[in-house]
């Protein structure tokens, strides 16, 4: 089974070695379109596997898609990434352009393949993508759900001095400012969160996960990979093992949440033919308030997307 990454940057390449290490499958191909450059960075990641006991070849190529042939998945990280006082929608020109042309690339040489996207701004990228590809919505979707839940719990194990492995938690909506973390469905080894922390202190970890990956630019200067390489690894697990697991992803709407004709984070069974079931809440008012506050939000930037030219 080959995966593909294309992208040999810090995420695309926090991604792969992620995939190697935990041995997902047999080949992993990271492709940019930088000279040599995923050539260098999947080098140094196969020479760990002596070292992390794994066997999946891991091997880089400067913009050959021939290397990337009949893909079972594809992971597309490619484009520019925020700078300090950036939003994720300022990227959107450029990175709609690489999106695009990688789209192309991708469906040329691994036409059966699922797409994973993680370039910004996630859920118009994600759009870009799927108009692009012309490939059915469960086979393209989006990575920002597994991160800002990943944020939201680490916030919430260090507030309450718990292991982060015990919080369950949901999070909808697009990948910016307007997400939507659930504390109804937030539990913490199966107990309500509300009933071990303030409603102060709970709003703060919240607004904390809203501007999460603000928080990283701010300090490095550029946007975060560890946590997003991981997350993009686990959505090729549940796919690659046939796991169904349950995952905020950016998936299409098609009537969903009184929602249609647009990507936007929601809970799904993730298993080998990619998106298996949207998972319906039973949102309250307020919920339902922010959600479409936030799938406003989104449709706005997938107009901008919409009126753009070639
Ligand atoms: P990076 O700059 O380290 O890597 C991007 C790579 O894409 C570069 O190596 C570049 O040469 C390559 N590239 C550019 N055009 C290409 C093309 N046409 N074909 C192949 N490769 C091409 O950036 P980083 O930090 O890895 O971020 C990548 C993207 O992921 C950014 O758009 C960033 O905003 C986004 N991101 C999304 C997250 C999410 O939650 N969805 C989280 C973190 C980053
Ligand atoms: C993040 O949330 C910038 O989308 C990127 O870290």
């Amino acid at each position: 089974m080959k995966v593909s990454v294309i992208g040999a940057g810090n995420v695309g390449a926090t991604c792969a070695e992620v995939m190697a290490h935990h041995e997902l499958v047999k080949e992993i191909v990271l492709l940019d379109i930088k000279e040599n450059f995923a050539e260098g960075k999947a080098l140094d990641i196969w020479e760990t596997s002596a070292i992390n006991m794994y066997d999946t070849r891991i091997n880089g190529s400067t913009n050959d898609y021939s290397r990337t042939a009949n893909s079972e998945v594809v992971v597309i990280t490619s484009g520019l990434p925020r700078k300090p006082g950036m939003s994720r929608d300022d990227l959107i020109s450029t990175n709609a352009k690489i999106v695009k042309s990688v789209t192309e690339q991708v469906v040329r040489h691994s036409p059966n393949s699922i797409i994973i996207i993680v370039s910004n701004p996630l859920d118009v990228m994600t759009y870009c993508a799927y108009i692009n590809s012309k490939f059915p919505s469960k086979r393209v979707f989006g990575m920002a759900g597994i991160l800002d839940t990943g944020r939201y719990k680490a916030f919430l194990a260090e507030e309450l001095n718990v292991s982060p492995k015990d919080i369950q938690a949901v999070l909808m909506g697009g990948h910016g400012d307007t997400m939507v973390p659930l504390p109804r469905y937030t539990t913490i080894g199966g107990i309500p969160v509300t009933e071990l922390i303030s409603e102060d202190k709970l709003n703060a970890i919240i607004d904390r996960t809203k501007k999460g990956g603000g928080e990283i630019v701010n300090l490095l200067g550029t946007s975060a990979w560890y946590a997003p390489g991981s997350a993009a690894a686990q959505m090729v697990e549940a796919i690659v093992r046939d796991q169904k697991r349950v995952f905020p992803v950016c998936a299409w709407l098609n009537g969903e949440y009184g929602l249609k004709d647009i990507f936007l984070g929601v809970p799904v069974i993730l298993g080998k033919n990619g998106i298996e079931k949207i998972i319906e809440l039973k949102l309250n008012d307020e919920e339902t308030k922010l959600l479409k506050e936030s799938a406003k939000a989104v449709k706005e930037v997938m107009n901008v997307l919409d009126n753009l030219k070639d």
